[in-house]
């Protein structure tokens, strides 16, 4: 099987070290596997910048998703749960289809796709309604590329109402994008082992307050989304629950060698950045617009208008790309005719411009004279 260079928001290109860091079984009760869960724990809560007396990292066995869906199960109270959603594309709205599954009162405050969350407006609504035991946000809206302020509403949160949980999907962004979660005021962030850290998919962790933690204890409406009982269960005896994601934690831990091999974070946000730039003036030197504008400042993934030429169809140019083993992804927002290219995971500046040179190639094939005409 030929490998693929993946330009999406998962899943993503892992490195070859990373892969073969599963090729060993271990138990679920293996000391060293232990210990594994144990320093990836430790170290996530590192990356985070937060001391361990406050916070703590609970893994959850599979996607992002079920790390949120374990947030929200666990950490919205039994009685007059109320949970005000900051929604800017669609992992926003999957915050309502899961809230919907749960029964629980909620409120979806829908912002425009290729805009940041408005704080002035989230403000009002704060002010304006009482009640609100949870906000949530996400805060790279992988489905356009915009960055939401975390901060800003995270300090009006606890302004407008002390007592609710902040709730912070970070599955993009976390391990590349700064987040000050002290200033950020964060109670809980989320993210997925095959995104910015560049493991393997398998699972995903909740970094967690850990006084809101506990204080959520009772309240989950699954159990194996119980986020207080995989905690305490992971504290008590060092293993999960159930069947833990044993060769995805090996290569996990290989993947945070790497990161710290390339530098860190500020490290990995440089090969991000450059790979972002070097796709968005290829792009934009051949006639392509962005969905967003300059005020803009994501680098984690960037969606790409429709070119409007009569011989464009977008099946045929995903397909001649995955031809050419460069993976490209559909667009996510809803008014506009759009396809993205992500910056993360294991991609280096050369497979950016190599991926151009594909562009242009699979262009010519098509009819599609570069640069496009205005
Ligand atoms: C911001 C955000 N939230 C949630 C998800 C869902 O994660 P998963 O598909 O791993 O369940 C993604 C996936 O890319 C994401 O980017």
């Amino acid at each position: 099987m030929r490998e693929k260079k993946l330009f999406t928001p998962g899943p993503l290109g892992v490195s070859l070290s990373t892969k073969q860091a599963m090729l060993v079984d271990l138990g679920s009760r293996d000391l060293e596997f232990i210990q594994t869960v144990k320093s990836i724990r430790s170290r996530l809560v590192e990356l985070a910048g937060v001391s361990s007396d406050d916070y703590t990292c609970v893994p959850v066995q599979g996607s992002g998703t079920f790390a949120i869906e374990a947030v929200f199960t666990s950490t919205i109270p039994r009685t007059n749960g109320k949970v005000l959603v900051l929604e800017n594309g669609a992992y926003g709205r999957r915050f309502g289809q899961i809230l919907k599954v749960l029964g629980v009162d909620f409120k979806i405050l829908t912002f425009l796709e290729n805009e940041k969350v408005d704080v002035g407006l989230v403000e009002e609504t704060l002010r304006g309604t009482q009640g609100w035991t949870n906000v949530a946000v996400v805060h790279c809206e992988t489905s356009s590329g915009v960055i939401n302020p975390i901060g800003e509403i995270g300090r009006l949160v606890k302004e407008c109402v002390p007592d609710a949980s902040y709730f912070v999907d970070a599955m993009s962004s976390f391990g590349a994008v700064d987040i000050d979660f002290t200033a950020s005021k964060i109670d809980f962030l989320v993210s997925s082992a095959n995104k910015c850290l560049e493991g393997v998919p398998g699972f995903s962790y909740a970094i967690c307050r850990k006084d809101k933690l506990t204080g959520c204890k009772g309240w989950s409406r699954s159990l194996s989304l119980d986020l207080v009982s995989q905690w305490e269960t992971l504290e008590q005896t060092g293993q999960f629950r159930f069947t833990p994601p044993t060769h995805c934690m090996l290569a996990f831990k290989q993947a945070l060698t790497e990161l710290e091999e390339e530098g860190g974070i500020s490290e990995r946000r440089k090969r991000y950045k450059e790979n972002n730039r070097i796709i968005c003036e290829g792009m934009k030197a051949f006639g392509f617009k962005t969905l967003l504008d300059d005020t803009h400042d994501g680098f984690i993934i960037t969606s790409f208008h429709y070119p409007q030429h009569d011989n464009f169809n977008f099946k045929d140019f995903y397909t001649r790309l995955q031809e050419k083993d460069q993976v490209i992804y559909p667009g996510k927002v809803t008014k506009t005719d759009c396809f993205r290219i992500g910056n993360i995971g294991h991609v280096f500046p050369r497979d950016m411009r190599y991926l151009l040179q594909c562009v242009q190639e699979v262009c010519s094939d098509m009819g599609i004279p570069l640069p496009l005409k205005e």
